[in-house]
């Protein structure tokens, strides 16, 4: 079978390289995917390359270093894509840096880096792939959001969520912009979701935070990809525009 006629889905996933982005790659993977590994950071990439669980997936791999702050590394990155596996089904937009700082102490560059990250990142990775999506029919777009651009913060400051707000309201413009196409966007709202990034969170804070989570535990990355292999795949073709919770009951609404 020629490559431009295999059946697989392509999907990108970005920030790839660690927590939840590189549970959800690898949740594709063992769906038969083929997976684009996005990162910022080439050392996490080459781990995740050379660790055990991807070597039986490798020809179905591809790793790229992209800024999803960098519009035009986005773009090149859809065009590389494009030239060797031809089609793109699913992006999930999970790329995001958190820091806790306060009103006060919030600087400009701090602001607009963390926005150009997660929510330019967001934007700009979408309409870089709707081109293709448009052409297909078809396509899938996740956002990974936050509880905090729901609730406010949990353990992050004013940009942070106002990046993950913003989030949801690009969820819903693309959602209706494109729900005629054949492409769906929907988001994922996690809190507390023990991954790497966890260790940056005092244990203190981290203690009192469990003690107000209803399910009195913290969430599993494994969770999370479950939500986002139900909401890329066909399935679930009459979701669009939606938010999911996924917090241990910490926000019900
Ligand atoms: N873990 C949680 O409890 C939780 C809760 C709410 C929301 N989220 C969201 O889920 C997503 C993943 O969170 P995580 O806990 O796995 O974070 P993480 O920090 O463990 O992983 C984030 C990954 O994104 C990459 N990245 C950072 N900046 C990038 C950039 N400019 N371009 C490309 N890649 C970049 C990092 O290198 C890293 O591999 C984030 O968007 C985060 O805001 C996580």
């Amino acid at each position: 079978m020629s490559e431009i006629n295999e059946k697989r889905k392509v999907a990108i996933v970005t920030g790839a390289g660690q927590g939840l982005g590189l549970e959800i790659a690898k949740k594709f993977l063992s769906e038969e995917m083929k997976v684009v590994f996005v990162d910022v950071n080439q050392q996490l990439l080459n781990e995740v390359k050379n660790s055990a669980d991807l070597q039986p997936y490798l020809s179905n791999s591809k790793f790229l270093q992209v800024d999803v702050s960098d519009v035009a590394a986005i773009k090149h990155s859809v065009n590389e894509i494009l030239r060797e596996w031809f089609r793109i089904d699913i992006l999930v937009n999970n790329a995001g840096v958190r820091k806790e700082t306060s009103i006060e102490d919030m600087t400009e560059e701090e602001w607009n880096k963390i926005l150009s990250v997660n929510l330019g990142g967001t934007f700009f990775y979408s309409q870089a792939v709707l081109a293709t999506m448009k052409s297909q029919k078809s396509g899938r777009i996740i956002n990974i959001s936050s509880y905090g651009g729901q609730a406010g913060p949990l353990s992050s400051g004013a940009h942070y969520c106002a990046s993950k707000a913003g989030q949801l309201v690009l969820t819903k413009t693309f959602a209706r912009s494109l729900a005629s196409q054949g492409i769906t966007v929907n988001a994922v709202a996690p809190a507390a979701i023990e991954t790497p990034e966890m260790k940056n969170i005092d244990t203190n804070k981290l203690a009192k935070m469990k003690d107000s989570i209803p399910v009195q535990r913290f969430g599993r990355e494994e969770e999370v990809a479950g939500i986002v292999s139900y909401l890329a795949s066909d399935a679930a073709g009459y979701i669009t525009g939606s938010t999911f919770d996924i917090n241990g009951g910490l926000l019900m609404r």
